[in-house]
């Protein structure tokens, strides 16, 4: 399944689903002559900065302590530089945090504490990020005493695979986009106390690639929360170079949303940004990737009824040449483009197609 995609002549962007407003901002840009990275930081700047959206920036959701925090990075093509910040508390915008990793320092990656001192010393203002959406999720979720964690239970250790409870981890999205729906087969059951399909629960992010013409030059960048109520440090794939994104000026740019943990340890964009390398199409060096995942994907609490992924991932790649692509790896799933005239919403190609519930 493959979706055909192809430039018109001018800028290229790429985005997650939740990116529509994050591209505009950046074509506008683009087009009055600012700098590539700084126009997509600003774009994404826009979706960090708002309290609706549960899985980026302000008003993310929480880790399990109740405290929000960030990852993001990018990439400059021409310069082959990354910036990248990881753990990040109380300061909101942070993909233009790592630019100015980028920018001011011969550092690739600042995490934790000593990221939000950098923050801090540059004069990026500290604020509570919790909203008060994001604050009763995180309530609902801790009285709804889920499984929806980052822990293992003992049956499930890494090895041994005999859970039949983990699966309802990703559980309970109420939005397809959202990258933590599952197949209809693994969600819990009404019965399940564990469980509360109310309560949001992410791994969405936004990335945005950029072409600046066909031929031209080459930038990624991906911002987001995290997994909701995370185990405080964990950093998912969004932080981290190759991951999450990667970009290449010779070939092309990608990114991913979605499961960070199965996305590293495929070293996912960089894969992508690889395949094209190798003569794939976007879609078709998508689609290869999620195939390699889900052909990793071992332990049983992570696999539906079918034996396939239980959780989402969609990744996002556009080439040199100003071809463009995105693919998921459950049906569904959609991304955010520019290629010439407006900015639009584009189905992404699959993996596995959805079964009647
Ligand atoms: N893809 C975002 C995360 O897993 O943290």
């Amino acid at each position: 399944m493959s979706n055909p995609t192809v430039a018109t002549g001018g800028p290229v962007l790429i985005s997650s689903w939740n990116g529509l407003p994050a591209i505009n901002l950046a074509a506008r840009l683009l087009a009055q002559g600012a700098d590539p990275l700084e126009s997509i930081v600003a774009g994404i700047q826009v979706v960090e900065d708002d309290p609706d959206e549960l899985s980026v920036g302000y008003g993310g959701l929480p880790n399990e302590d109740g405290e929000v925090e960030l990852d993001a990075a990018l990439m400059h093509g021409p310069l082959h530089r990354s910036g990248a910040v990881a753990g990040v508390r109380r300061i909101r915008h942070v993909a233009r945090l790592a630019l100015e990793v980028l920018r001011r320092t011969d550092h690739s990656l600042l995490v934790g504490e000593g990221a939000c001192k950098f923050a801090r010393a540059l004069g990026f203002p500290e604020e509570n990020l919790l909203t008060e959406k994001s604050r009763r999720a995180w309530l609902d979720w801790k009285a709804s005493l889920s499984p929806r964690d980052g822990w293992l239970g003992p049956d499930e250790l890494a090895g041994t695979g005999h859970s039949d409870f983990g699966k309802a981890r990703w559980a309970g999205s109420t939005d397809p986009n959202s990258n933590t729906a599952v197949p209809s087969s693994t969600r819990p059951g009404p019965n399940d106390s564990r469980t509360a399909p109310k309560v949001p629960h992410t791994y969405g992010t936004i990335h945005t690639s950029l072409l600046t013409a066909p031929g031209g030059d080459l930038f990624g960048c991906t911002s987001t929360s995290g997994l909701s109520y995370k185990i405080a440090g964990r950093v998912g794939d969004s932080g981290v170079v190759g991951a999450g994104v990667y970009t290449d000026n010779a070939t092309g740019s990608a990114g991913a949303t979605g499961r960070g943990e199965s996305v590293l340890q495929s070293c996912g964009a960089f894969a992508i940004v690889q395949a094209m390398e190798s003569g794939r199409t976007p879609t078709e060096a998508c689609l290869c990737v999620l195939k390699r995942i889900a052909d990793r994907t071992r332990e049983k609490r992570l696999l539906d009824s079918q034996g396939r992924p239980a959780f989402n991932i969609t990744v996002y790649a556009v080439r040199k040449d100003g071809l463009f692509g995105s693919a998921s790896m459950h049906e569904g799933y959609e991304f955010a483009v520019h290629s010439g005239g407006e900015s639009r919403i584009e189905k992404a190609a699959f993996l596995f197609k959805s079964t009647p519930a």
